[in-house]
């Protein structure tokens, strides 16, 4: 970073001071590497502010005019990358004064007229995690339409449901896919939640305690696209709980993904082979050369980790802080940032894998006939057709497992002779419901896992996400 100023006391407060800071001071001080990635939100807020002074003819109008044109000159060279940081500039906002003064000369001393960095900083942070979370409220959208597809390609593709990892019932593809549309969507609810809760503007507030000038707080609430100006200074100055709570909605959402993930390592582990990426997303090793690794999915995994990292970073630098603004806060913004691209980098990879991943269906479906997946199904049938309680009928099939685990046969390999041997009321028919496709066909009732109430809900939501 280049050097500048560095003979002078910092021009912003340069009045009561003798000497510059020394470089120790300026390093722990600055901030501009991580709000430099503002400066777009910076110089929207000082237009908006600017636009209301000379409304309210605390500047005048030719002088609100000389500003502005010279905010959206810089805001041309910040786009352009023509635009230099200094370190010692400490941070965005005297990054955009010092080149106004510039631009402009002294008028530009205008521009922080009933405004204080804290409020500008506040202000600029919101516009900043609002237009983070509507991006990654759209792409948690085009992922659950990426999951909505596949399960429509897979919706009658039957799996070995499981619980603690054990074979428990047969289900469908689709419906398993359907299950983190389902997440997904409550983790659009709770970004869309942040947002709808951050979005009210904090500028005019000032340091602290509001400005004696008469200024219009609900016409650059307005031009921010606010819904309202924050009732009370101290607050809008020093609350940071909109980026917790929008660190939160990002949590739950990586947490979620790390479960996908995960699901696509055990997919494509050895010894599962239920799916396989295509090379595109596969990785081999440096020394074994049979290996194709899931790199990517192992990765979105892992990230959650940083992602809960940022929200405990932000939990522990405000836990605590008095009101109203300490510098504390100003570690607020790098792990929300980090949060919020590492989310965006998981969602897209995970967009991406859910397209690439190619399942067996056969490979599936032979081990959703494995592990006496269909014993519910037996003892299902024994409390229809038999007239057992369900109790009974538990104890009846578990014993009929027992047998074929014995025998080392399935449970459609038993005859009817070994079956009744057990229970004698058990009739031929009952092999029509032993198969995993019947199986997971037969489970019809509302949410369930039958190819019907799949194609029901893959309906439902694709009209909902379009
Ligand atoms: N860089 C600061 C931050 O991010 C801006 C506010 C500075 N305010 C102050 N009172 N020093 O928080």
């Amino acid at each position: 970073m280049a050097q500048k100023d560095n003979d002078k006391v910092n021009p912003l407060w340069g009045g009561r001071f003798k000497d510059s800071a020394d470089d120790l001071m300026q390093t722990i001080n600055a901030s501009i590497n991580i709000d430099r990635h503002m400066a777009k939100q910076d110089i929207t807020g000082s237009i908006a502010h600017v636009i209301m002074l000379g409304a309210c003819e605390i500047i005048t109008k030719a002088e609100a005019e000389a500003i502005t044109n010279g905010l959206q000159q810089i805001a041309v060279e910040i786009e352009a990358g023509d635009f230099e940081f200094f370190q010692e500039r400490e941070d965005i906002h005297m990054h955009v004064e010092a080149r106004l003064t510039e631009l402009i000369g002294s008028v530009a001393g205008k521009l922080h007229t009933a405004r204080s960095r804290n409020d500008q900083v506040a202000t600029d942070f919101r516009l900043w995690l609002r237009e983070a979370l509507d991006g990654q409220i759209a792409m948690v959208r085009k992922l659950q339409q990426a999951l909505v597809l596949r399960a429509e390609e897979y919706a009658d593709a039957i799996l070995p449901g499981l619980t603690h990892l054990q074979t428990a019932q047969p289900v469908t593809f689709g419906h398993h896919l359907l299950a983190y549309v389902e997440m997904l969507d409550r983790d659009a609810g709770r970004l869309f939640d942040a947002r709808k809760r951050l979005n009210e503007c904090p500028l005019g507030a000032a340091a602290l305690a509001g400005t004696a000038f008469a200024i219009d707080r609900q016409q650059t609430s307005d031009a921010l696209g606010f819904d309202q100006p924050m009732a009370n200074s101290l607050d809008a100055v020093s609350s940071r709980d909109f980026a917790l709570e929008a660190l939160s909605a990002a949590v739950i959402c990586a947490v979620n993904l790390s479960r996908l993930a995960d699901e696509m390592v055990y997919w494509t582990a050895t010894g599962i082979g239920f799916g396989t990426f295509s090379d595109k997303f596969s990785t081999g090793s440096s020394i074994m050369p049979q290996k194709r690794n899931p790199d990517a999915a192992e990765l979105v995994r892992a990230k959650t980790g940083r992602i809960t990292g940022a929200f405990q970073a932000l939990v522990l630098v405000l836990k605590g802080l008095p009101l109203a603004y300490s510098k504390d806060m100003q570690e607020d913004k790098e792990p929300v940032m980090d949060a919020f691209s590492t989310l965006d980098l998981c969602l897209r990879v995970m967009c991406a894998l859910v397209g690439d991943i190619q399942m067996n269906r056969e490979k599936m479906a032979l081990a959703a006939g494995g592990g006496f997946a269909t014993a519910t199904d037996l003892a299902d049938w024994l409390v229809r057709e038999a007239g057992k309680t369900f109790r009974e009928a538990h104890h009846i099939s578990g014993s009929i497992v027992k047998l074929a685990e014995e025998q080392g046969v399935d449970l459609t390999q038993l005859s009817l002779e070994q079956m009744q041997s057990i229970e004698s009321e058990i009739r031929g028919q009952v092999f029509d419901i032993l198969s995993p496709q019947n199986s997971a066909k037969s489970r019809t009732s509302y949410g369930g896992t039958a190819p019907d109430q799949v194609v029901y809900q893959i309906n439902k939501w694709k009209e909902r996400l379009t």
